[in-house]
């Protein structure tokens, strides 16, 4: 066993919550943390269209493994393709009272309610800034619980963020913060869109974080949006956690108020990525999570028509090593369908 998998071991048996700070507070040390990211197959190279986004792997970390932009260079030199840190919102808050963060370790899958929990914009620059690594990061702004004008509280993170990521991700669909997710609907997104686009983005490119939980007629709305005042977005992120609490759930903790992730949420979030696939493959890029853990997974959202993908609730489980693992597999997955590289299998299961 590697460091690293005692590590991963050892820290699962504390809280949930106390074993995430105690990775981070690991992470910043360098524990256990490769010297250098490796180098990666170019077969698993990928250029985002729109965005223009050159990823040597397209397997990102998603947002809410590093709010405050702590560790992107170790999550890096995990072998992440790519990194996506925060939410971070304007002012700092403290996020709903603990327990927030519950494992459902049978169903692997994880219950959250944080909040946006964060140390604010001023820290999380200083952290972006301090960043030296070849790997791209995305910077996740969100809204302050309290805020009065949330749609300000984007502009704000926006314009902070952007002249040192590679990305942003504007996030309207975390469950956590009550009214966020109304931001999806037609009216309040087009004026978010509206508002956003006139925001000095510094040229980087932005994506729009989407929830699992839409009906035909949101996702028809929200495309719609998006072609509209939303046209100059690179592109979705498909999806965050879902409200959803599916009868196979078997874990004690599956009544907890919150957002479920990880493998319950594999074929929802998949369905509503190729939903969104099938309307703006070609005009857009898009990224798919949610309950990715294995190279199969990723393929199977690659396929949906994702570019990239990104996953969070499988490391819970399975630690670090997993991130080298789905590379392995997911170059099979290419192999044995005869495709040469990552982007020819975009979208490839859309006609079927
Ligand atoms: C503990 C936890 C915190 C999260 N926090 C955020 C967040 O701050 N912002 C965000 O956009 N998504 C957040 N997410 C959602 C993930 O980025 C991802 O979209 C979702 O968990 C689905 O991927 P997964 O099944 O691989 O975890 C969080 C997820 C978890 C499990």
């Amino acid at each position: 066993m590697s460091l690293t998998q005692i590590g991963t071991e050892l820290v699962k048996l504390l809280p949930p919550e106390a074993a995430h700070k105690a990775t981070i507070r690991a992470l910043k040390t360098g524990l256990g943390v490769p010297l250098r990211a490796p180098a990666h197959n170019p077969a698993l190279a990928v250029t985002l269209p729109k965005s223009g986004l050159k990823l040597a792997s397209p397997v990102g970390l998603a947002a809410g493994f590093d709010k405050n932009c702590d560790v992107p260079g170790a999550m890096a030199r995990f072998g992440f393709g790519f990194v996506e840190c925060g939410t971070v919102t304007p002012r700092p808050q403290a996020g709903n009272p603990q327990p927030r963060l519950f494992r459902l370790t049978e169903d692997r899958a994880v219950i959250n309610r944080m909040g946006f929990n964060n140390y604010g914009l001023d820290y999380f620059v200083r952290r972006l800034k301090a960043y030296r690594g070849d790997v791209p990061i995305g910077a996740n702004v969100g809204a302050n619980k309290d805020s009065s004008d949330r749609i300000a509280d984007y502009v704000t993170g926006l314009e902070a963020v952007a002249p040192h990521a590679d990305y942003v991700t504007i996030n309207i669909s975390s469950p956590n913060t009550p009214g966020l997710r109304g931001l999806q609907d037609k009216a309040s997104l087009e004026a978010l869109l509206n508002t956003c686009g006139k925001a000095d983005r510094d040229g980087k490119p932005v994506f729009l974080k989407v929830a699992p939980d839409l009906d035909a007629e949101a996702i028809e709305d929200i495309v719609g949006v998006v072609r509209g005042p939303g046209k100059w977005l690179a592109g979705l992120i498909v999806s965050n956690t879902t409200l959803a609490r599916p009868e196979s759930l078997k874990s004690d903790h599956k009544g907890e108020t919150g957002g479920l992730s990880g493998a319950p949420l594999m074929a929802p979030s998949t369905e509503v990525l190729a939903a969104f696939a099938r309307e703006l493959a070609g005009e857009f890029d898009l990224i798919g999570a949610g309950g990715i853990a294995s190279g199969a997974d990723a393929y199977a959202k690659i396929r949906a028509g994702a570019q990239a993908v990104q996953l969070y609730s499988a490391l819970v489980f399975e630690g670090p090593g997993l991130v080298r693992r789905i590379h392995d597999e997911l170059l099979h997955c290419l192999h044995t369908d005869g495709f040469g590289y990552v982007a020819d299998a975009v979208g490839a299961g859309l006609q079927a």
